[in-house]
């Protein structure tokens, strides 16, 4: 091979090297400004949705505003989270919180008021929390603490964070927060409709939110008790504490479920001997007319599987003992659909 040979061989591979770095070069940089336009683009009907992501959408700026009418609002999208400081929006509807209900104890205590509510009435994702007997509050707050109270479900991470929050507390402040919930009577926020089919739905942080736009419809509901908000942005966005729930359950379930509270149904016992004649409690048993019905359905499933076993847990173990999923869920819907005083 000549001199000049090599010479242009060299030649040729840079040139080559060179060409393929451009190449790659304009790629990255075609890329990024594809994946910009994507995402400027003005939604024309041509922009890629969300689902093809699967991405869930945004979260509002923390410091977007919403009020209420009749509220003590406005409040930001942040305060309404702070989990040191939640939003109150209805001072009036509630006794003066306890610090540790208002405010918790930074780090590990949150404050109660975020996820239960200042009124207790809680979310389907954790718990109706107002007018449970105190002694029965306090020795649950016992039995998380002691880890004999846990969901069946190890993803649950909200009875995680439950558990870790009983741990951090004193027993002066379980005893506060047990007084202050057991001051409110439960009222009704729940309505219960039997039905064969319901919005299709996309599951937000513990609460099915029915889809709007590209992608809603109906699907058939099948054996599981869907609780939806009422109002999704009252509940949603702005935990609005009197933004009640629907709870779509099987057809025929009211029935059925009465059947097995009222009389056993050959399978488990009468509720009311424990739970009182109109179910909402009696001494240190806790009510259970008109509580969120996933909630109900756990609590079944978790004492049936074993991961609830506080002392007093195994006076539900022969209720549950032969209990089926359907058969809870015939239970809960009862439950939540009887008539409680306003
Ligand atoms: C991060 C959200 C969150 C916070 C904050 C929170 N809890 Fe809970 N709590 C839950 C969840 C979730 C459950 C129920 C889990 C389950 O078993 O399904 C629960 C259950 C309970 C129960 C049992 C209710 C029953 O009927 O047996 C009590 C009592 C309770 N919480 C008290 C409190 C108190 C008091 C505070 C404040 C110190 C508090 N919680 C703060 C999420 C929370
Ligand atoms: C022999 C008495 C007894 C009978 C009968 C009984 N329960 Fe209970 N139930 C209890 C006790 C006691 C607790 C509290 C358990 C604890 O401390 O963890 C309880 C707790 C519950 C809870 C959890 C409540 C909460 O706030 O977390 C549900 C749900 C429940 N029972 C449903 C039922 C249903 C449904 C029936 C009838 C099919 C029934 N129980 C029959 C004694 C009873």
């Amino acid at each position: 091979m000549s001199f000049i040979e090599i010479f242009r061989l060299v030649i040729n591979l840079v040139a080559n090297a060179v060409y393929a770095a451009a190449v790659l070069l304009v790629t990255i940089l075609g890329q990024n400004v594809l994946a910009q336009e994507i995402s400027n683009a003005p939604d024309d009907g041509v922009t890629l949705a969300d689902w093809a992501y699967g991405v869930a959408p945004p979260s509002p700026d923390v410091n977007t505003v919403y009020d209420i009418p009749g509220s003590a609002g406005p409040f930001t999208y942040g305060q309404i989270r702070d989990a040191f400081a939640p939003a109150d929006w209805y001072p009036d509807d509630h006794p003066i919180m306890p610090e540790i209900v208002a405010n918790g104890r930074y780090p590990d205590v949150w404050a109660c008021a975020l996820c239960h509510y200042p009124n207790g009435k809680g979310r389907p994702e954790n718990a109706g929390i107002s007018g449970l007997p105190v002694e029965y509050f306090v020795q649950q707050l016992k039995d998380f603490q002691n880890n004999l109270r846990k969901s069946a479900q190890p993803r649950k991470f909200n009875t995680s964070l439950m558990v870790t929050i009983a741990q951090g507390m004193t027993d002066a402040q379980i005893e506060e927060a047990a007084e202050y919930y057991g001051s409110m009577p439960w009222t009704p926020w729940i309505e219960v409709v039997e039905t064969e089919e319901v919005p299709i739905s996309r599951f937000v942080v513990g609460m099915y939110v029915p889809i709007e736009g590209e992608g809603a419809g109906m699907e058939p509901l099948g054996m599981r008790i869907m609780e939806t908000p009422e109002d999704v942005e009252r509940a949603e966005i702005m935990r609005d504490p009197r933004a009640g729930f629907i709870a779509y359950a099987p057809i025929g379930s009211v029935a059925k479920g009465q059947e097995l509270v009222t009389n056993g149904g050959g399978k488990t016992m009468q509720c009311g001997i424990c739970h009182g004649a109109d179910l909402m409690g009696l001494g240190y048993v806790p009510g259970i007319a008109g509580r969120s019905p996933s909630y109900t359905v756990r609590q079944l499933y978790d004492m049936r599987q074993g991961s609830r076993r506080g002392t007093s847990a195994s006076l539900m173990q022969p209720v549950v003992a032969n209990l089926e999923v359907e058969d809870m869920i015939n239970i809960a819907a009862y439950l939540a659909s009887v008539d409680i005083e306003e």
